[in-house]
């Protein structure tokens, strides 16, 4: 059901922890499944992510897909994190199973919000960057295939 990579983020998740002083921290949750992410960005002058750390209270896939999108955004610039979509993190896994796909917004969802966090801080528009949903609502992982 679940790929190697997924397994293998799953039972050692790269990034796990908090950055203290981060420079950027975004909190999202999936009202239907009740699971939490919380994202921790750490950016230096040049707007490039140096750090990034992740607390998950979700299932596997959630767990997996946060490690596997830390891994994408460290060491990339804001523009290049901003490219780093559900889509890319479960390409990157291998995969995930269909009714596992909502598991994997949140970690776009949370990495998007800790952007958020930092622009709102720094005062700067991050261009795309829409404001964090509190939740993803339920629908929205319906009718997506991958
Ligand atoms: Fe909630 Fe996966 S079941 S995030």
């Amino acid at each position: 059901m679940y790929s190697e990579k997924v397994m293998d983020h799953f039972q050692n998740p790269r990034n796990v922890g908090e950055i203290e002083d981060a420079s950027g921290v975004g909190t999202v949750g999936n009202a239907k499944c009740g699971d939490i992410m919380r994202i921790y960005l750490d950016i230096d002058d040049d707007g490039i992510i140096r750090d990034c750390k992740f607390k998950t209270f979700g299932c596997g896939a959630a767990v997996a897909t946060s490690s596997m999108a830390t891994e994408l955004v460290k060491g990339k610039s804001i523009e290049e994190a901003m490219k780093v979509t559900n889509r890319a993190v479960m390409e990157a896994l291998d995969g995930l199973p269909p009714v596992k796909v909502h598991c994997s917004l949140l970690a776009e969802e949370a990495i998007h919000a800790a952007l958020w966090d930092y622009a709102k801080k720094h005062g700067i528009e991050i261009e795309g960057l829409e404001p964090p949903k509190s939740d993803i609502h339920e629908g929205e992982e319906e009718g997506e295939e991958y």
